[in-house]
C-alpha cells in the first residue's frame, strides 16, 4: 500500500503533527498542517478544542480525514479531537515513536488529561489505519526508543507470538551492550520491523475481540497499575526524582511489580528447570519469573525497581481511574493484570484496604 495514494483517496485530508516531526509530516503531501508542541502538559481539552477550531476554520467537513503524526500524546489527542469534531470524523495515525507504533497509535483509545488526571477525558474511536514506518525511528532518542520497547516487551509477555519476547530481549540487550541501535543496521531494522508487526498484530487481535475494554483488553494494562502510580508519585511527591521515569520505564518497573504480586498470590508458574544437557546452572540464574524479567529488563537497559515504597504508591493506585468501587462496600477493587509466565497473563481483582 502506498501512503500517498491512500491519502489521495480521501476527499479532504488535514495533518496535525508534533512540532519535532514537522519536516517529516510535510513529506506526506501538500495538506493543511497544524503543528503543536506535544507533551503531557499540552495534552489537554483546550488543545483538543484548538484543533477542532482549526479544522472548522479550514473548512473540514464530515468526510474529512485527520492524520496524527507524532508519538502517543499526538495520536491520543488528535484521535480525541477527531472523535468530537462534528460528532466524529475519521482519523489515521502515522506514529513516529516506537511506543505509538506498538501501543498508543493502535486500538482506538483516544484521550486528554484533565488537570492532574491522565487520560481522564477520552473516547474509543478506531483509526482508519495506523501506518508503520520503522525507518522514522532513526531520529528517536535512545531513552524514548527504550520506553516504546518496554511496551513491546509487555505485549509479548501477554502473547509471546513468534517468540517475540526473547527476540526483543536479544535485540535490546545487543543494543545496550554494543551501543549500536537496531535502526542503524539493515539486519537490526529488519528484525525490529518484524517485531513491531508481530506486537501490533497481538494488540490488534485483542482489540478486535474487545474494542471497548469490557474484559480481555484489560490485559494490555499489564504493568500499568504501578506505572500510573509511579508517574503520579513522581509528579506529586516532594522527593520525586529530578529525572523522572518515562512511561515505558515505569511500565517496565510495573511489570516486575506485577510478577512479584503474581508470585505472592501463587499465580506465577515456576521457571522451567535448566535442561540436564546444558552446563551446570549458574547460582545467579533466575529461579522466579520476577527475577528473570528483572534480569532481562536490566540487560536491555530498563529500570527494574520501584522508586519509592509500595505504601507510598498505594494511594496513587487507589485513585487511578481503573480502580473501581465495589458494590455495597466502601472498599475499592483493582483489576491487577498478573503474569503467569511469558506469554500468559490473568486478570485478578484484588480489594484495596478501605
Ligand atoms: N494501551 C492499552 C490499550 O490500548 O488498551
Amino acid at each position: 500500500m502506498d501512503l500517498r495514494k491512500t491519502l489521495d483517496s480521501y476527499p479532504q485530508v488535514f495533518v496535525v503533527c508534533d512540532r519535532t516531526v514537522e519536516a517529516f509530516a510535510r513529506l506526506l503531501g501538500d495538506y493543511p498542517t497544524l503543528t503543536f508542541y506535544a507533551s503531557e502538559s499540552t495534552k489537554t481539552p483546550e488543545t483538543a478544542v484548538e484543533i477542532c477550531r482549526w479544522l472548522l476554520e479550514h473548512g473540514a467537513d464530515r468526510d474529512a480525514l485527520v492524520i496524527a503524526v507524532g508519538g502517543g500524546v499526538t495520536t491520543d489527542l488528535v484521535g480525541f479531537a477527531a472523535s468530537i469534531y462534528k460528532r466524529g470524523i475519521r482519523y489515521a495515525n502515522v506514529p513516529t515513536t516506537l511506543l505509538a507504533m506498538v501501543d498508543a497509535g493502535l486500538g482506538g483509545k483516544t484521550g486528554v488529561n484533565l488537570d492532574d488526571y491522565k487520560n481522564m477525558l477520552g473516547s474509543f474511536r478506531q483509526p482508519e489505519f495506523t501506518w508503520l514506518l520503522p525507518d522514522v525511528l532513526r531520529s528517536l532518542p535512545r531513552r524514548e526508543f527504550l520506553s516504546g520497547a518496554a511496551e513491546m516487551l509487555k505485549t509479548f509477555i501477554i502473547d509471546n507470538r513468534e517468540d517475540g519476547y526473547a527476540r526483543t530481549v536479544k535485540l535490546l540487550s545487543d543494543f545496550a551492550a554494543t551501543g549500536v541501535s537496531p535502526v542503524d543496521t539493515s539486519a537490526g531494522l529488519e528484525e525490529l520491523s518484524a517485531l513491531i508487526s508481530a506486537a501490533s498484530a497481538v494488540k490488534q487481535d485483542i482489540v478486535s475481540r474487545d474494542p471497548l475494554e469490557r474484559g480481555e483488553r484489560r490485559v494490555l494494562n499489564l504493568g500499568h497499575t504501578w506505572a500510573h502510580a509511579i508517574e503520579w508519585w513522581q509528579h506529586q511527591a516532594a522527593g520525586a526524582p529530578a529525572r523522572p521515569y518515562t512511561h515505558g520505564e515505569a511500565v517496565a518497573i510495573g511489570i516486575i511489580a506485577a510478577a512479584r504480586k503474581a508470585e505472592e498470590l501463587g499465580i506465577a508458574e515456576a521457571l522451567p528447570a535448566p535442561s540436564p544437557a546444558s552446563s551446570a546452572p549458574s547460582p545467579s540464574a533466575p529461579r522466579r519469573l520476577s527475577e528473570k524479567l528483572a534480569a532481562d529488563f536490566a540487560a536491555c537497559g530498563l529500570p527494574t525497581e520501584l522508586p519509592c515504597s509500595e505504601d507510598e504508591l498505594a494511594a496513587a493506585i487507589a485513585r487511578d481511574k481503573k480502580a473501581e468501587a465495589s458494590k455495597g462496600s466502601g472498599s475499592k477493587t483493582v483489576n491487577y493484570v498478573l503474569p503467569v509466565r511469558i506469554g500468559k497473563v490473568v486478570i485478578s481483582a484484588v480489594s484495596l484496604p478501605s
